[in-house]
Parts: C-alpha cells; sequence; structure tokens
C-alpha cells in the first residue's frame, strides 16, 4: 500500500529505475518499489512446505533467473506468487502493493504476465489469433494496437500473423506464448523453463532474442530455468534455490562463477554437457547438502 499507480498502461520501454522522471511521493526506500517481490514466502502442496522464506526482488529493466535442480521447488515458487500453490507463510507484493494469494487473473489485472513451461499457446489457432486471446480484456481497438507494440518489440512474428501455432518450431511457439502474454502490457514477466525441450541452438535464441529482450524493453522479467549456465550467461541478478531455499543470490556473473554453485549443478545434472567451459571448477562428486535428488555419475 504505497504511492505506485495502480495500472497504468506500460505500453514502451521504460527507463532505468534511477532515471525516472516522477520522484516518488511518498516516504518510501529511494528507489522504487521492485515490480515483484517476495518476502519470506513459504508454500506447498496440502500440508507438505516446499519452499522456505524465499526472498526476491524483480525491477523494471531486470532479468532475474531463479535456477537450481530438478525438484527444488522453482515451479512451486512461481505457482506460490501466481496464487496457484497454498501458502503458508510470508508475502508477495507486486509494485509494493501486497498481492499474496491473489488468483492469477486479478494478478494480470495489476500486470503480471505468466509464461507457464506447458500449454501456454493454442496450436490449432493461428499466431494472431492466440495474441487476440491473450488481449481478451481489451476493447477490439485497444487490442489492434497493443497488438502492433507487441509486434514492435518481436517483429519476427508479423510475417508468422497467419500461421497456425502448431505448424511452428519450438522456438518460434514460445515467442507466440511470451507474445500472447505482453498483450496485457505486463510490467513483470514470468517465465517457468522457456527452453524446455529445446535444442541447444534454440535454447540460447529464445534466451538471447526473447527473455533478454523483454528486460531490455523495460520488462521486470523472472525466470525459472533448469539450464542454469544459459540462464546465468544472460541474467542480471541470480538465485539459486536448493530444497527450497535460497542457496545463494547475487550477480549472475558471481553465481556462475561460484565453485559451490557449480557443484549445485552438477548434483542436479542440470546441463553438463551443454557448455564444457562455463564450469570453473568440477570433479566427480556431486554433493550438495540436503539435495532433493542426485543422479549417479
Ligand atoms: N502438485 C503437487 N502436489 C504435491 N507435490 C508437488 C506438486 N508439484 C510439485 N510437487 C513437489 O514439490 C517439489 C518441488 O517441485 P517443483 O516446484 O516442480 O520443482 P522444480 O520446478 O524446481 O523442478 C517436488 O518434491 C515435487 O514432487
Ligand atoms: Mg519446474
Amino acid at each position: 500500500m504505497s504511492s505506485a499507480d495502480p495500472m497504468e498502461p506500460a505500453a514502451g520501454p521504460a527507463p532505468r529505475p534511477a532515471g525516472g522522471t516522477s520522484p516518488p511521493a511518498g516516504t518510501a526506500a529511494a528507489p522504487a518499489s521492485p515490480a515483484l517481490a517476495t518476502r519470506q514466502l513459504a508454500a506447498g502442496y496440502g500440508d507438505v512446505p516446499v519452499i522456505h522464506g524465499v526472498d526476491l526482488e524483480v525491477r523494471a529493466g531486470q532479468l532475474v533467473a531463479v535456477v537450481g535442480p530438478n525438484g527444488a521447488g522453482k515451479s512451486t515458487l512461481l505457482k506460490a506468487i501466481l496464487g496457484l500453490a497454498r501458502i503458508m507463510g510470508g508475502q508477495v507484493l507486486a509494485d509494493g502493493n501486497e498481492v499474496t494469494g491473489r488468483p492469477l487473473e486479478e494478478l494480470v489485472r495489476l500486470g503480471v504476465g505468466y509464461v507457464p513451461q506447458v500449454d501456454d499457446v493454442f496450436d490449432p489457432l493461428k499466431v494472431s489469433e492466440n495474441l487476440n486471446m491473450g488481449g481478451y480484456l481489451l476493447g477490439k481497438d485497444e487490442r489492434a494496437t497493443r497488438m502492433e507494440e507487441v509486434l514492435a518489440i518481436f517483429p519476427a512474428l508479423r510475417s508468422r500473423l497467419n500461421r497456425y501455432v502448431g505448424t511452428m518450431s519450438g522456438g518460434e511457439r514460445k515467442m507466440t506464448a511470451i507474445a500472447r502474454a505482453l498483450m496485457m502490457s505486463p510490467r513483470v514477466l514470468i517465465l517457468d523453463e522457456p527452453t524446455a525441450g529445446l535444442s541447444a541452438a534454440l535454447t540460447e535464441a529464445v534466451l538471447n532474442d526473447q527473455v533478454r529482450t523483454l528486460a531490455d524493453h523495460g520488462h521486470a522479467v523472472l525466470l525459472v530455468e533448469q539450464k542454469a549456465q544459459a540462464a546465468l550467461r544472460l541474467a542480471d541478478v541470480a538465485s539459486v534455490l536448493v530444497q527450497g531455499r535460497v542457496a545463494m543470490s547475487a550477480p549472475a556473473a558471481e553465481v556462475l562463477a561460484s565453485p559451490q554453485m557449480a557443484e549445485v549443478f552438477l548434483g542436479g545434472r542440470a546441463e553438463q554437457a551443454a557448455d564444457a567451459g562455463g564450469q570453473a571448477k568440477v570433479d566427480g562428486q556431486a554433493k550438495v547438502d540436503g539435495q532433493a535428488k542426485v543422479d549417479g555419475p
């Protein structure tokens, strides 16, 4: 509950948070509130807690990656933010306003966009139809205007507007899915493993040309990725989730260079084969305290 204006169109690329034109009117902290934050968030399913005391912040123009082994709770963290898992403690804040446990549709209206790992586009429909569905809450004229704005972010989609999504490549489909979420002019984009099932080359393309581009256009981007190294090379800040807790949170380059985190990724067998050169130091031991799941060597 603070000074932030509840909902503005946020059409174009937003400038960096520091150089804004309007100084905060209230008595909030010097920089504007993060577009999205969690404070000591705990959540799970039924009576079973999965994530514990997770603190996270994502600001406009920032790409924040959450990485960690399979089963660490990355998707659960996103589901908790999106009101899809059971909250057991803590808070979710959007632009400084508490939105803990709010249903997804309400979050969308508040400027939070979500691209799920699967079922993120409608295969039997054309790209243009998928985009229109993403903007179903908008009036017709507004929808057309917004589609133009989205195509300005992803110009490659323009020539594909009449393609049926079911006939497209994985990378094109993901671009369609992200564009669909963009139709509601979200300030925050939440992406759950956008590269799942994609080849190494397409993974690079999706992360570079799509995910990084969103942040460069001023969106706050929260990326969950199991392909940790690929994500860490592009992200600004990263949190490593291990067994539902943040094991490290730092500039992504620091996380990438951390021998301790290399062990985490080796333990999770995240993408060992994908990048031979990136690891600082890795020996055969896959050993992480309390790791959920460690595959054999
Ligand atoms: N719908 C669910 N009901 C019960 N347990 C679940 C459910 N979804 C995930 N889990 C459990 O939560 C833990 C974390 O899973 P998840 O958040 O999917 O991890 P990640 O996305 O990091 O691979 C796992 O132990 C998983 O079995
Ligand atoms: Mg997951």
